[in-house]
């Protein structure tokens, strides 16, 4: 299901509202059609029964003329006198006014004595006719349909017995039968008896009306019922009088726009109405169409069934309206369903927009963007979606700062720390190699001290016993000039190890910078060295151990003026720190400089460059004095322009860390 929610919720939309609509739809056009189709039977039922009442006036009229004769003199006359002329006539003239097919009298017993239709045939017993015979037993008219057979019919009249002679015509649906004719006629039939004056039966008079090919009936009702109306070219409206299953009187049209005469019903009718003596209201195939007929059955005056009336409406007109009814239903049902369709595609733009837009903004966050925020329009679910939404994004982006932050924090505290434990681990390295050193040197030192100074005074002594300046006596002197160089060392040592035992007095720190001065007054003056005091007045007293910070100055300035061989100026300044916790000592000379890849080595013992002449412990001592006061040696140096060495000591008396330890540069 890769389609979009939009198409799902359009299509499960569509669905629901096409399934309701066919639903509505299906029921509607069934409802309707129903209707239309009852309606019409109850048309054809009315119908219907105008067309009984058609044939029962016929037989009222049959039944009247019969009775109004019955009664008139002349038939008396006639009857009782034997005068058949007057009589006769007049039988001729009433037959004929009244359109009556037939008109016969017969004496008391049933014997024929005149027919009016055929007056040459007379003489025959019609007492066994069930008509003539009923009213010669009750004294009363009586009327009924009957069917005559072609004997009879032939007494009556031979062209009465040819209009009744029917040929079948066959037609699909009708019901099948073994003959092809039908010779016997229907007839409308009513006979009366003829009383004398005292009321003995003195004859019988019976008249009818032979129904076959008589289309007066028929065509009045039509008339009557469906006033000519047509569809399609077709009367709407069709009468029927059956003889048994048999059209003998219709305006059915057959195929050739012949009257149906001799076609026959459906079986399903026959069975119906013939044979079950009921009535039928439905479809039926008449002829050559479809018709919503009414059959209705008729009966003899036994009761028995022996033919029908029908009355019946084409179908077409009907199906047609329920048809045009079910496509206007239809056609209203699919144009709703589009527009519905259309609305709905534009509903859910509603819902879909604010999803899309929310996707996007998924989108963007995930690509990082977590200032993006989506617009709010609505207070529904997607509103609070959008919200909660943006309140997400929201946490995600401070979560993401602060984060961020922190890692940089991090990222900087680690540096720190890392340059902090590389500074530390340089220092401790440092200070282990001069605690190692400073051990070993002091061991040395105080070992090699008591040959040493033996070694010197033998010496001294061997040189005043030596006179000459001979060979022997520079030898002497140049044993005497290394003897002192090494006790010198040796005494170097015997300081760089011996610097815990300080002892601090409150010093002036000017003063012992003149003192120093004055000691190194000779090197001063050798070198050609200008000397340039900046010393501040009123410097606190400083707590420290004289003789050893004397020896500190004393190293510095010697080490000035080596880096000067070819005289410069040496400048001593003294001042106050920025706190005031400490005095700060600088010497600076206008010598050679130090290189910037040995600056960090000066303070380790036994450097020196110079080869030969320096112990390389100057500095060494002097830094682990400073430390042992609680102060530091920085140093500034460019080469070829000077260096700046700077003493920094704190005012008030403070244990040192004690062991040596590497300088600041
Ligand atoms: N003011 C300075 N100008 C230039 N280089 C200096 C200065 N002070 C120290 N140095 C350098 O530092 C080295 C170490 O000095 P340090 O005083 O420890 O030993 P030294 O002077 O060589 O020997 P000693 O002090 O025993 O005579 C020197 O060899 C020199 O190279
Ligand atoms: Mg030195």
């Amino acid at each position: 299901m890769r389609a979009s929610i939009r198409t799902k919720l359009v299509l499960s939309f569509l669905v629901v509202i096409a399934l309701s609509g066919l639903v509505t739809v299906w029921t509607g056009v069934h409802l309707i059609g129903d209707e239309i189709i009852g309606q019409a039977q109850d048309k054809v039922r009315l119908d219907l029964n105008s067309a009984k009442a058609a044939y029962a006036r016929r037989m009222d009229r049959v039944t009247d003329t019969v009775r109004l004769t019955s009664i008139r003199f002349f038939l008396k006359e006639g009857l009782l006198d034997g005068r058949l002329e007057p009589m006769a006539e007049e039988l001729q003239r009433i037959r004929e006014s009244e359109g009556l097919d037939i008109l016969t009298v017969t004496d008391a017993d049933g014997a024929v004595i005149f027919r009016a239709r055929n007056p040459g045939v007379s003489g025959d017993s019609q007492r066994e006719d069930d008509i003539v015979g009923e009213a010669m037993a009750t004294g009363k008219v009586v009327t009924a349909t009957q069917i005559l057979p072609q004997a009879e019919l032939v007494k009556e009249g031979s062209a009465l017995a040819e209009k009744a002679h029917i040929e079948f015509v066959d037609t699909p649906m009708a019901r099948s039968r073994p003959e092809s004719r039908e010779r016997a006629g229907m007839m409308v039939k009513a006979a009366a008896p003829v009383f004398d004056h005292d009321g003995t039966l003195i004859g019988v008079l019976y008249g009818g009306n032979l129904l076959n090919r008589d289309y007066r009936i028929v065509d009045e009702v039509k008339e009557m019922v469906y006033q000519g109306e047509t569809y399609k070219g077709k009367d709407i409206g069709t009468v029927t009088i059956f003889q048994n299953d048999l059209r003998i009187s219709t305006n059915v049209l057959g195929a050739g726009g012949e009257r149906a005469i001799g076609t026959r019903v459906s079986e399903e009718v026959y069975d119906r109405v013939i044979v079950a003596g009921s009535t039928w209201i439905g479809r039926a195939f008449v002829v050559s169409h479809w018709y919503i007929t009414a059959y209705a059955p008729l009966a003899d005056l036994n009761g028995e069934v022996i033919g029908m009336v029908y009355v019946g409406m084409l179908e077409g007109p009907y199906i047609d309206l329920r048809d045009r009814v079910a496509l206007t239903f239809a056609s209203i049902a699919a144009l709703t369903f589009i527009l519905l369709s259309a609305v709905m595609y534009g509903a859910t733009w509603n819902i879909i927009r604010p999803l899309r837009k929310l996707l996007e903004a998924t989108e963007k966050v995930a690509r990082g963007y977590l200032t993006f925020r989506v617009q709010i329009t609505s207070e529904d679910e997607l509103g609070q979606l959008a919200r909660s939404f943006n309140s997400m994004t929201e946490q995600l982006e401070s979560a993401t700062g602060s984060y961020a932050a922190l890692t940089q924090n991090l990222e900087e505290r680690v540096r720190e720390r890392t340059r902090e434990l590389e500074e530390t681990q340089e220092q401790l390295i440092q200070s282990e190699k001069i605690t190692s050193l400073g051990k070993m040197a002091a061991g040395i030192a105080h070992e090699i001290n008591n040959p040493l100074t033996s070694i010197l005074l033998n010496s001294h002594l061997l040189a005043e016993n030596v006179t000459s300046d001979g060979e022997a006596s520079d030898n002497l002197n140049l044993i005497l000039e290394e003897t002192v160089r090494c006790s010198k060392i040796v005494k170097g040592l015997l300081d760089f190890s011996r610097q815990a035992t300080a002892e601090k007095v409150p010093t002036d720190i000017n003063q012992l910078i003149e003192d120093t001065l004055m000691l190194v007054k000779s090197h001063v003056l050798a070198s050609r060295t200008d000397i340039l005091r900046g010393l501040q007045d009123g410097l606190p007293a400083v707590h420290v151990d004289p003789g050893k910070i004397k020896q500190v100055f004393t190293n510095l300035i010697i080490n000035a003026i080596e880096a000067m061989p070819d005289g410069g100026t040496l400048s001593l300044a003294s001042r106050t720190s920025d706190d005031g916790t400490s005095v700060e000592i600088e010497f600076s000379d206008t010598g050679c400089g130090i290189p910037e890849e040995i600056v960090k080595r000066i303070f380790d013992p036994f450097f020196s460059t110079k080869k030969g002449k320096g112990t390389g412990l100057g500095l060494s001592v002097s830094y682990g004095i400073v430390k042992h006061h609680g102060g530091d040696i920085t140093v500034r140096s460019s080469v070829g322009a000077g260096t700046a060495v700077t003493v920094i000591l704190p005012v008030t008396a403070e244990e040192g860390d004690g062991a040596p330890a590497g300088g600041s540069v």
